[in-house]
């Protein structure tokens, strides 16, 4: 992640946001707009006066749009930008079987985990080195024990010259792979800082099992397993994270950010509408809306951290709609998601930028890949725009997947290219394109042909 997009969401403008936006997605200038105002408002509420502050609520979006045309690409763009705690969820995942004792809530404590890792990380990386230096303090007890030992009488010189060696070598990932046996809390909380943290809130469920039968069985009862320096690292430091953040301030800020900076973006919106017809089917998915509703319109969710107050969380829904309009929602539910807006089909213009000018361009991924084996890939300008020809003129003959198509274009295209790489080492495989109407043109007029091959 580079420092740009490491600025705070907060203080972004809408026009800063949709350029961090343009980075990757190309297009869809509405959608990006209205998130960008949406985000923006809530900033700018927190600084109204308390009165005033209390009556606006975030207008909720909902984006609608067919399939491939980077509704999905936007969630996660903006988590990534997001400096305010963020969580995607698919609104399928709680119509699917199994789903009995799992309740929608449960976006509402995953966000809030979400946050807290936010804050967490936010207070680590002011105090990092006091954190690296206390794991690496515990790495070298754990390497050099007899330390500890000779601790209460003299250190002898030899000792200290060892530990400094031990450390250099520490540094320099000697001891990496070396196997040590530690002691493992037996809390297994959700590791690591990402932004998409317990998008699965079973796992969360299950964490709480696992602390509450840690507090049946006596909490705080190490378990000794064999790791990885590497590893033990890792566990070390979240322990140790875990000691400087443990306190009620770093819960109540990640509690303040849920409530008031929150974002909630629910995917495949469309895949929970119910056409009127009562069979088993629509009445979970009326019912899962139904559960949606009292979140989305504020209510307050207990969680291990407190209560959640869900009333200023701003909410962002997507889906297709092709089969379903939003006026399948159950009213109540469209209500509190007054803003809406259209993502636009892709053309071939669309697609002949989006090969090349994202930040993470299925060309760029292409040459970076064949390049690991010495071969150079090169593109002519004119075989890009036949490419986004082809994958407009697949999109229209059979079903409209949106860039999706252009992976399966550009697997066609460079099939053989990737098989052979080994005999191209060293060489620059220019695309014409020729190429691309020799690889892909005869597949393009036989409709049956795209159908299976493209
Ligand atoms: N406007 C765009 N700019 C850049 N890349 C895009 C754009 N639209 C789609 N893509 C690429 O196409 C793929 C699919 O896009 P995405 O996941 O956003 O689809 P979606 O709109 O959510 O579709 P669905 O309704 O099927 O979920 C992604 O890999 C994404 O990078
Ligand atoms: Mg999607």
């Amino acid at each position: 992640m580079d420092m740009k997009n490491r600025r705070k969401l907060d203080d972004m403008t809408p026009r800063e946001i949709v350029a961090s936006l343009d980075e990757y997605v190309i297009g869809q200038e509405d959608a990006k707009k209205m998130i960008a105002v949406a985000i923006r408002n809530r900033v700018r509420r927190k600084a109204l006066p308390d009165e005033i502050k209390n009556e606006v609520t975030p207008k909720n979006i909902i984006m609608i749009g067919p399939t491939g045309v980077g509704k999905t690409e936007i969630a996660r763009r903006i988590a990534r930008l997001a400096s305010a705690p963020f969580i995607k969820v698919e609104a399928t995942k709680y119509t699917e079987v199994g789903y009995v004792g799992r309740d929608v809530e449960s976006m509402v404590r995953d966000l809030m985990a979400s946050s807290l890792n936010l804050v967490k990380e936010e207070l680590y990386k002011t105090r990092e080195s006091e954190v690296d230096h206390k794991v690496e303090e515990r790495l070298l007890d754990l390497l050099l024990p007899e330390v500890e030992r000779e601790k209460n009488g003299q250190v002898s010189e030899d000792v200290i010259q060892t530990r400094e060696k031990f450390r250099d070598m520490l540094r320099r990932g000697v001891f990496d792979d070396k196997e040590i046996e530690i002691e493992a809390k037996p809390q297994m909380r959700i590791s690591g800082v990402g932004v998409f943290p317990a998008s699965d809130g079973q796992m969360e469920d299950l964490n709480n099992m696992i602390s509450d039968l840690g507090s049946v069985f006596g909490k705080g009862r190490g378990q000794k397993k064999k790791v990885t320096i590497k590893r033990a690292r890792e566990i070390i430091k979240e322990e140790e994270l875990d000691k400087l953040t443990n306190n009620d301030n770093v819960v109540e800020e990640a509690r303040k950010r849920t409530e008031e900076m929150g974002i909630i973006f629910i995917d495949e919106i469309d895949k929970i509408c119910s056409k009127g017809s009562h069979n088993n089917q629509d009445v979970s998915r009326e019912g899962v809306q139904r559960d949606i509703l009292p979140i989305v319109e504020g209510t307050k969710v207990s969680t291990k951290w407190g209560v959640i107050d869900t009333t200023n969380i701003l909410f962002i829904a997507a889906g297709a709609f092709s089969m379903s309009k939003p006026s399948d929602l159950i009213p109540e539910l469209q209500g509190r998601f007054p803003l809406r807006v259209e993502l636009k089909d892709l053309t071939a213009d669309d697609f002949y930028r989006i090969l090349q000018e994202p930040s993470n361009a299925m060309v760029k991924q292409y040459k970076a890949l064949l390049s690991t084996e010495g071969v150079t890939l090169e593109f002519t300008d004119e075989a890009l725009r036949r490419i986004s020809a082809i994958a407009e003129e697949a999109n229209k003959r059979t079903d409209n997947i949106g860039a999706r198509r252009l992976h399966t274009v550009m697997e066609r295209l460079l099939e053989d290219i990737s098989f052979n790489a080994d005999l191209k080492r060293g060489e620059t495989v220019l695309v014409t394109e020729e190429f691309v109407d020799e690889r892909l043109g005869g597949i393009i007029v036989d409709q049956d042909l795209t159908r299976y091959i493209l």
